[in-house]
């Protein structure tokens, strides 16, 4: 994908795939803007394949960080495993190759978010550098120093920074932007979050609710007009003292929930800027432009999709990681036999396509 820096495997995860007895090819560059140089693949006992379709031909697992290209896909082998971030709640999602080709696929994201499945959660290591990323990039675009500083010159005071929505993303988004000295708010419509957010030193915005806003699988759900309101007015007064907003909500399956209106935007300080982490779901700002910065009275409007590609020198690793865990715990038998688990409920849940057929409710198209 454009604007893509990720792999899907470290020379680490090389070393333990082929220690399990598989042997293991990989897409000639795959690594380098991860920092990852072809020949570290090699030394861990790789080979290089000159194109990603050279690298999946009669392959028995496909690892990948998207849905490859079909004409990639074009000499998958009938009945291969393909295990990725395959976004198959995204209406743009296209899976007729993966179907055409008959092939058994795994949508990452769609995991179950099960104890014992959290060395395996790519959302939870993605988020979390994502979080990170995002306090950096609204730093840096802010022109401020967040910290306060007394100097001979006089005295820096501390940046203020609102965090929407403090899930993974927003609490590493909350204890980043503390860390660099903010002094920092955060939002959340599931009550549970109030204790996360003030242990990580930020106070709780708080906007009275008479519903339950979270779901028995710990997710928001959508809200009534009356709470929207409400919560719209606590955002008002709040977002105009900010110089930075990271705004993470998100509703899974459903467009993003939009909590910055334009009138918040004329209300903000000028300079202040707000990054949109919600930009692909539609955007808690419906002014954010996917994958750009924007001006919008006098207020910056980032829309980044790639933050978790822009931290990939760590953010390989950790999904390289969450790939290997998957595929050794699931798809490996104690006798080191490649055996697919098919009746545990973490294949169950991320499998979409079998065979070439959709099976999972989630999937778009
Ligand atoms: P997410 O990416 O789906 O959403 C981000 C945040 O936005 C959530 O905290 C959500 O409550 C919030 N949100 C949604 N609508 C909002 C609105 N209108 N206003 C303000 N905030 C809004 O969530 P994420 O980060 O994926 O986490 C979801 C849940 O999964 C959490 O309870 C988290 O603790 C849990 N989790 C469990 C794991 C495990 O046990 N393996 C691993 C990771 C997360």
């Amino acid at each position: 994908k454009p604007r893509e820096a990720r792999a899907a495997a470290t020379p680490d995860t090389v070393k333990k795939y082929i220690a399990l007895g598989f042997a293991v090819r990989v897409e000639q560059g795959a690594g380098t803007k991860s920092g990852i140089a072809d020949e570290a693949y090699q030394a861990a006992g790789a080979t290089l394949a000159a194109s990603a379709q050279e690298a999946i031909a009669d392959a028995d697992i496909i690892l990948c960080v998207h849905t490859p290209e079909a004409a990639a896909l074009a000499s998958a082998k009938e009945q291969a495993l393909l295990i990725g971030m395959l976004a198959p709640l995204d209406a743009t999602s296209d899976f007729s190759a993966v179907r055409a080709q008959k092939l058994q696929a795994f949508a990452m994201e769609l995991l179950p978010r099960i104890s014992r499945a959290q060395s395996m959660d790519v959302l939870s290591s993605q988020s979390n550098l994502a979080g990170l990323r995002a306090v950096i990039e609204a730093v840096v675009a802010s022109g401020k120093a967040p910290p306060m500083m007394m100097t001979a010159a006089g005295t820096v005071p501390p940046a203020k920074a609102l965090v929407l929505g403090a899930g993974v993303a927003g609490l590493q988004a909350i204890a980043t932007a503390k860390r660099l000295g903010a002094v920092v708010s955060a939002f959340d419509v599931r009550a549970a979050v109030k204790e996360q957010v003030q242990s990580l030193g930020a106070k709780f915005v708080e906007v009275k609710a008479d519903e339950n806003l979270e779901t028995s699988g710990g997710y928001a759900k959508e809200m009534s007009e009356e709470y929207k309101q409400r919560q719209a007015e606590a955002l008002h007064e709040v977002i105009k003292t900010q110089d930075i907003v990271i705004s993470t909500a998100l509703i899974p399956g459903k467009p993003a929930p939009e909590l910055i209106t334009e009138a918040m935007l004329k209300d903000m300080k000028p300079g202040s800027v707000v990054v949109d982490m919600a930009a692909s779901a539609g955007g808690n700002c419906k002014l954010t432009k996917l994958d750009e910065v924007t001006e919008v009275h006098g207020v910056k409007l980032i829309g980044y999709s790639d933050l978790p590609s822009r931290v990939a020198a760590d953010a390989t690793p950790l999904y390289a990681r969450n790939l290997f865990n998957f595929v050794s715990t699931l798809m490996v038998n104690k006798e080191k036999q490649f055996a697919v688990q098919w009746d545990d409920e973490l294949i169950k849940g991320t499998n979409i396509i079998k065979d070439g057929v959709n099976v999972h409710p989630a999937l778009n198209s």
